[in-house]
C-alpha cells in the first residue's frame, strides 16, 4: 500500500467532474456553457483542486445529453465554440489546472455523417457499424438476431427501414454502436484522440469502454444472469458474455495510450487515460497493463446504505489488495450516473464521506456539487429529461431517472442558484440553494462543507496523504479508521477516524498501528469541528457521533 517513486501530477491532484449542462451557464440559454466554465476557474484554485474533467460537450443531438455524439472534433453551439474550448484550456493551464475530456468511444449518434451514410451503405462507411439481417418469423418479418438487451432496457437491435437491417445499439436508438473490427473506424476515433490532444487536452475519461467489442458470431443468445427481481427486458436480465469485457479492447487501448505516448514525448507532461469500467478487478486491472487508469466505481456501485464501517473498510481493501504493481486507484463516491451522497447514505454522512475521499491512497473524483453537500431534485415524470428515466414511463421513471443528480450548480442566492439569467434553467434549481452555495459557504465563519473541503484538498498535499502507506486500525460496524503514514520518514503521522455506521461509539484507537495515546485534530467534520479545532484529543476513549469524522496529527 505505499510506494516512493516520484509521481506524477494525475496521482497528487483531485479530479472534479463538471457535468457542463449544470455547471454555469454563460448566455442565458438556461444551459451551462463552456464560457461558463472558464467563469469558474478561479474556483478550482480556491478549492485547491489541480484538474477538471468535462462531461462532453461536443456536438450533439443530445438525446443522451451529449454521450450521443454527432462530431466529435467540434463543440455543440450550446456549449459555445472550439475557440470557447481553447480559451477554457488556456485560462486552466494559466492556473496550473489540468483538463481532462470525455471520450465516448463505444458509439456515436445517429445523427453522425458516418451513420447517416452507413444506412445508405455508401463505401467505406457501409461497414462502420454493426449491422445484421436478423431473422424471420414465420410471417417472414425480420426478428432481432438474438436476446442482446441496451443497457437502458429492451432489445439492443433497432431496425433500419432504409438499409433493411438491424443496427446493434448497447445504449439507446440513438447511439449506434461503432464496429471496431473495421481498421477504418480505429483509425477515426485515433484521430480523435489526437484532435483534442493537439487542443491541449491532458488526459480523457472513456466512457462505456467495457462494451467497445461484441462477439462476431451475432446468433448466439446471451444466458441469464438470474438475478432476482431483474424483469425480462432490463439489461442485467442477461449475463453479458458476448457483448462486454471481451480481451479485443486491450488492444484499442494500447492504441490510444501510444498517442497519448507521442504527445508526452513532445512536451514532457504525462497524459492521463481514466476508464469508465464497473468490472470486477480481474478485468480492472488487464486496462492498467494496457496503459490506463480504471475508476474504481465500487463506492457508486456495490456500497449500498446503511453504511458501517466494515463496508467501507472493505470496499478500499478490496481496491488495495487487487491493485497490480505499480497501479494506482482512483476512488469515486458519485457521478452523472448515480445518486448523490447525500441522498444515497444520508445528508449527516457527506463531510465524512468527503474526509474518506480526500485521505485515501489514489486520486478522489469528486462530482460537481458534492463538496456542497448538495441534495437531489424532485422532478415529474413530465419534467424529466433523461431518456433513461423516460424509457420506463410514468410508473418506474424514478427509479431509473438521472435527472435529480444533475440539477444546476449552486453558486449564491440570486435567483436559480446564479447559475443562469434564464427563468427556466433545463432543469429546476434545488430550493435549498438560498442557504446552501458556494457564496454562503465560502463566507461562513462557522466551518461548512465546502470549508471542509477545501481545507481536506489542502491538507493531501502534503507527500503523506499522497505517497504514504494505509494502514487500518480500528473497524467495526460504525468506525473505519486508519493511519497514514511515510515509514522511516519524520515526516508527521495521522491517524483517520471515521463514524459511518448507525450509533455513536467510543473506542480505544492507541494501539497498533497508531501506537500513540494522544494527537492534534487538524481537519473534522462540521459535526465537531467547532469544539476540537486543533485541540489535542486523547485516543483510548474518543467517541464519535454516526457522521462525525477526524483528521488527527499523531504525537
Ligand atoms: C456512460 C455514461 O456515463 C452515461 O451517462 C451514458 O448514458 C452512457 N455511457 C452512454 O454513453
Amino acid at each position: 500500500m505505499s510506494g516512493d517513486a516520484a509521481l506524477e501530477w494525475w496521482q497528487t491532484t483531485i479530479i472534479y467532474q463538471i457535468y457542463p449542462r449544470s455547471f454555469s451557464d454563460s448566455n442565458g440559454d438556461g444551459i451551462g456553457d463552456l464560457k461558463g466554465v472558464t467563469s469558474k476557474l478561479d474556483y478550482f484554485t480556491y478549492l485547491n483542486i489541480g484538474a477538471i474533467w468535462l462531461s462532453p460537450f461536443f456536438k450533439s443531438p443530445m438525446k443522451d445529453f451529449g454521450y450521443d455524439v454527432s462530431d466529435f472534433k467540434d463543440v455543440d453551439p450550446i456549449f459555445g465554440t472550439l475557440k470557447d474550448f481553447e480559451q477554457l484550456v488556456q485560462e486552466a493551464h494559466k492556473r496550473g489546472i489540468k483538463v481532462i475530456v470525455d471520450f465516448v468511444p463505444n458509439h456515436t449518434s445517429n445523427q453522425h455523417d458516418w451513420f447517416q451514410r452507413s444506412c445508405r451503405r455508401e463505401k467505406p462507411y457501409d461497414d462502420y457499424y454493426i449491422w445484421c439481417d436478423g431473422k424471420r418469423d414465420k410471417d417472414g418479418k425480420p426478428q432481432p438476431p438474438n436476446n442482446w438487451l441496451s443497457q437502458f432496457g429492451r432489445t439492443a437491435w433497432r431496425w433500419h427501414e432504409g438499409r433493411q437491417q438491424f443496427y446493434y445499439t448497447a445504449f439507446l436508438a440513438e447511439q449506434p454502436d461503432l464496429n471496431y473490427r473495421n481498421p477504418l473506424v480505429v483509425k477515426e476515433m485515433n484521430d480523435v484522440v489526437r484532435f483534442w490532444m493537439e487542443r491541449g487536452v491532458d488526459g480523457m475519461r472513456v466512457d462505456a469502454l467495457d462494451y467497445l467489442f461484441e462477439d462476431p458470431d451475432v446468433f448466439q443468445d446471451e444466458p441469464r444472469s438470474n438475478l432476482p427481481g431483474v424483469e425480462s427486458f432490463e439489461f442485467e436480465y442477461n449475463d453479458h458474455i458476448h457483448t462486454m469485457e471481451k480481451p479485443e479492447i486491450l488492444d484499442i487501448v494500447r492504441g490510444w495510450r501510444q498517442i497519448f505516448d507521442e504527445f508526452q514525448k513532445k512536451d514532457r507532461e504525462p497524459r492521463f487515460m481514466v476508464i469508465e469500467t464497473y468490472a470486477k478487478p480481474k478485468w480492472r486491472n488487464q486496462y492498467y497493463k494496457a496503459g490506463a487508469n480504471p475508476f474504481n466505481l465500487d463506492m457508486c456501485l456495490t456500497l449500498q446504505p446503511p453504511l458501517s464501517g466494515t463496508k467501507v473498510r472493505d470496499s478500499v481493501d478490496q481496491e488495495y489488495t487487487n491493485l497490480p504493481d505499480n497501479g494506482w486507484p482512483t476512488f469515486v463516491l458519485g457521478n452523472h450516473d448515480r445518486k448523490r451522497l447525500s441522498s444515497k447514505f444520508g445528508a449527516e454522512y457527506v463531510d465524512a464521506l468527503n474526509v474518506l475521499l480526500l485521505t485515501l491512497r489514489g486520486t478522489p473524483c469528486t462530482y460537481y456539487g458534492e463538496e456542497l453537500g448538495m441534495q437531489e431534485i424532485e422532478v415529474t415524470f413530465e419534467q424529466t429529461k433523461d431518456p433513461w428515466g423516460k424509457n420506463y414511463g410514468p410508473k418506474r421513471f424514478k427509479e431509473f431517472s438521472r435527472d435529480p443528480w444533475r440539477a444546476p450548480m449552486q453558486w449564491d442566492d440570486t435567483k436559480n442558484a446564479g447559475f443562469s439569467s434564464n427563468p427556466l434553467p433545463w432543469l429546476p434549481v434545488h430550493p435549498d440553494y438560498v442557504t446552501r452555495n458556494v457564496k454562503v459557504q465560502q463566507k461562513s465563519p462557522k466551518q461548512t462543507s465546502l470549508q471542509l473541503y477545501a481545507a481536506l484538498a489542502k491538507l493531501r498535499q502534503e507527500p503523506v496523504f499522497q505517497k504514504g502507506e494505509v494502514l487500518f486500525s480500528v473497524t467495526n460496524d460504525n468506525v473505519f479508521s486508519y493511519v497514514r503514514q511515510i515509514p522511516g520518514s519524520d515526516a508527521s503521522r495521522y491517524l483517520i477516524v471515521l463514524n459511518l455506521g448507525q450509533m455513536s461509539t467510543k473506542e480505544d484507537y492507541s494501539g497498533s498501528p497508531v501506537n500513540s495515546a494522544r494527537g492534534v485534530v487538524v481537519q473534522a467534520t462540521c459535526s465537531v469541528i467547532d469544539r476540537i479545532r486543533n485541540k489535542e484529543v486523547g485516543l483510548k476513549d474518543l467517541e464519535l457521533a454516526p457522521g462525525d469524522g477526524m483528521v488527527i496529527r499523531l504525537m
